[in-house]
């Protein structure tokens, strides 16, 4: 009897502490708000306070720093792995075709990294700067906030080959773009509302070229337009805004345009189709006419994006240096 009932206790016992390690486990390896709260307490508001300078200096900067979250979170989930330089002996994002000579805002982030790190010695990852500085970004255009989750570890590897493949091309039809944001778990509705990033930004002429010059689904006027901008042969990095109206608002113009046939390139116009049969057309309607509408559900769906799969736990690392893995002898993290 005794013995029976200490081996019932014994598994009482063992089934808590299975309990307890399980709930610190998942806690662990889970983002939160909190998360550096005690061990770096100034961090976002940091790294909003950086994020609104470089607005403030430049108002392309917003956009820059959302595109670099967006294209660190479909390759390789939001791991900072699109910060890493090439060097002799590490190949990594920053050549690839989405990614060439287009990505911006790299000196923004180190420079919150030197004074995070200035303030709390190998804590903050640059995963998390890239989440925050996005958020904030979008905010100080104009767009909702919404809560980023902090925790995040910084990447020890990158993939070009899958920043080739999952980065989204302006050439993609409709149904291109539903599979690519189907590969990261995303809705085609919420294809709709993250295409909404490109109610900021500039784009080069190379990648609105044919559109402009050989698409019939396009307001004959706004194509002459473009056409001035961007010519037939040549000025391949001549830039124009997506959203000529409001380049640097983050309002619901973009959708204004495509209802307009101005969509810019041709993925984005692929949202809204003349003929009647788009299957998105409703969609880009209400956003057209509801802004409010459209900024909830695009600070929801950057929420999301935020989440793709993230290093947690004794994953990964808290790089020193957002552009390099940490060396090897380093005990840093
Ligand atoms: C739907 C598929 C997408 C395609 C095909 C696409 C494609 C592009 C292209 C071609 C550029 C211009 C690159 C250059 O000229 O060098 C660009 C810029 C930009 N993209 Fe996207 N993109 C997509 C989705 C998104 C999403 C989901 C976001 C954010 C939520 C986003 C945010 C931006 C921003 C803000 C810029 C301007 C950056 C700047 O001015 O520095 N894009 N995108
Ligand atoms: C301000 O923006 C310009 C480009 O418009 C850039 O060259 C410069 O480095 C920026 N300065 C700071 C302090 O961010
Ligand atoms: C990469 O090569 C450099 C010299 O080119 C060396 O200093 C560094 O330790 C190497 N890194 C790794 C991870 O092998
Ligand atoms: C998408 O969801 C599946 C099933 O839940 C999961 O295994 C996969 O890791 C998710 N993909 C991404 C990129 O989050
Ligand atoms: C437009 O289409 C024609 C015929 O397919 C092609 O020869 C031309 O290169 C295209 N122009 C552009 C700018 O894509
Ligand atoms: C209507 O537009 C869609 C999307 O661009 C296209 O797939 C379809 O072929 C078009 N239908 C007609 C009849 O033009």
């Amino acid at each position: 009897m005794a013995a029976i009932s200490s081996l019932s206790l014994f598994f009482k016992l063992k089934f808590s502490l299975i309990l307890i390690s399980c709930v610190i486990g998942v806690t662990s390896a889970q983002l939160s708000s909190k998360f550096y709260d005690k061990s770096c307490p100034k961090a976002l508001t940091t790294i909003r306070k950086e994020v609104e300078r470089a607005v403030r200096n430049e108002s392309r900067m917003g956009a820059s720093l959302l595109r670099l979250h967006f294209h660190d979170c479909f390759v390789q989930g939001c791991d900072a792995s699109v910060l890493l330089d090439d060097t002799a002996n590490f190949t990594g994002e920053k050549n690839s075709f989405p990614n060439a000579n287009s990505l911006r805002g790299f000196e923004v982030i180190d420079n919150i990294k030197s004074k995070l790190e200035g303030m709390c010695k190998g804590v903050v990852s640059c995963a998390d700067i890239l989440a925050v500085a996005a958020r904030d970004a979008v905010v100080a255009l104009g767009g909702q906030k919404w809560e980023v989750q902090v925790g995040r570890r910084d990447s020890t590897t990158a993939s070009l080959d899958e920043a080739n493949s999952d980065l989204p091309a302006p050439f993609l039809d409709l149904s291109g773009l539903i599979t690519a944001f189907a590969k990261k778990n995303f809705t085609t509705q919420e294809l709709v509302t993250l295409s909404g990033g490109h109610t900021i930004g500039l784009v080069r002429c190379r990648f609105f070229r044919a559109r402009i010059y050989n698409e019939s689904n396009i307001d004959p006027t706004f194509a002459q337009q473009m056409q001035a901008l961007c010519p037939f042969e040549g000025g391949d990095d001549n830039l124009s805004p997506f959203d000529s109206t409001t380049p640097f608002k983050f309002d619901n113009a973009f959708y204004k345009n495509l209802v307009q046939l101005k969509g810019v390139v041709h993925s984005d116009q692929q949202l809204f189709t003349n003929n009647g049969s788009g299957p998105t057309n409703d969609q880009v309607n209400r956003y057209s006419r509801n802004m409010g509408n459209f900024k909830k559900d695009f600070a929801d769906a950057m929420f999301k994006m935020s989440m793709l799969t993230p290093l947690t736990g004794s994953n990964g690392q808290i790089r020193q240096n957002c552009r390099l893995v940490n060396p090897p002898s380093t005990t840093v993290s």
